[in-house]
């Protein structure tokens, strides 16, 4: 790894917080109503995929055909049922250790972003408290493609001025870290390296994890 780091960009769901599992639940209830059982595999493959995009390949699974006015009202049920799960988040609901490495790393001149397909990036970095944590963030409003395009994050190391290869993301979904190495960027999976063969380096977590532990990984 290029030991020059100048910004770390964090995936929110399943990096900062454990909201994949609530996209999950709202999935499979959705697919329940058109008699569809979601597996825990198939979830994994939805992982850093937009809404609309993931939406298309459940019912590219299921067989089952929608018109694109269905498949709005479907979207829009499946964001319904999500945004009430998570209604409940709160500060405690960061994962261990997160909060600790970001301040570790603007002590040391290190900028932070979120580069995240989600449309509720902000409501949920609100209900955190930690909105103002980053010095630059992106979400899926912002953004045209998505992941494995690098859009979403190279737009983060643009508007900061800072060089893709002087860049690290934090993913937990394969097709982040693909869209990491896309746009030229040092990626660290957090989860299992059997589902993120691809990524430069993995973590199980922030806990054990620090500025010096990541400067010495290759
Ligand atoms: C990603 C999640 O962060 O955001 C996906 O990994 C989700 O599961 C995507 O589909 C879009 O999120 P939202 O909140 O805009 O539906
Ligand atoms: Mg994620």
């Amino acid at each position: 790894m290029n030991n020059n780091i100048e910004l770390c960009i964090f995936d929110l769901d399943g990096v900062i917080v454990d909201t994949a599992k609530y996209h999950f639940l709202a999935w499979k209830k959705l697919a329940k109503e058109f008699g569809y059982e979601l597996t825990k595999k198939q979830n994994e493959k939805l992982k850093g995929v937009s809404r609309v995009e993931s939406l298309k390949l459940i019912l590219q699974w299921a067989g089952v055909h929608k018109t694109e006015e269905e498949q709005i009202e479907l979207a829009r049920i499946k964001n319904d049922n999500y945004v009430q799960l998570i209604q409940t988040l709160k500060p405690e609901d960061i994962f261990p250790g997160v909060k600790n490495f970001i301040f570790d790393l603007k002590k040391n001149g290190i900028k932070c972003s979120i580069g995240s397909a989600s449309k509720n990036t902000k409501l949920i970095l609100r209900k955190l408290k930690i909105l103002d944590l980053f010095d630059y963030i992106v979400d899926g409003n912002m953004t045209k493609y998505s992941k494995p395009h690098p859009e979403v994050f190279l737009k983060s190391s643009e508007v900061l001025g800072i060089k893709p290869q002087n860049t690290i993301v934090f993913e937990d979904a394969a097709k982040g870290i693909e869209a990491a190495l896309a746009g030229g960027m040092f990626a660290i999976g957090v989860g299992n390296t059997e589902d993120l063969p691809t990524a430069h380096y993995v973590i199980s977590g922030f806990t054990d994890f620090s500025l010096s532990r990541l400067k010495e990984t290759k």
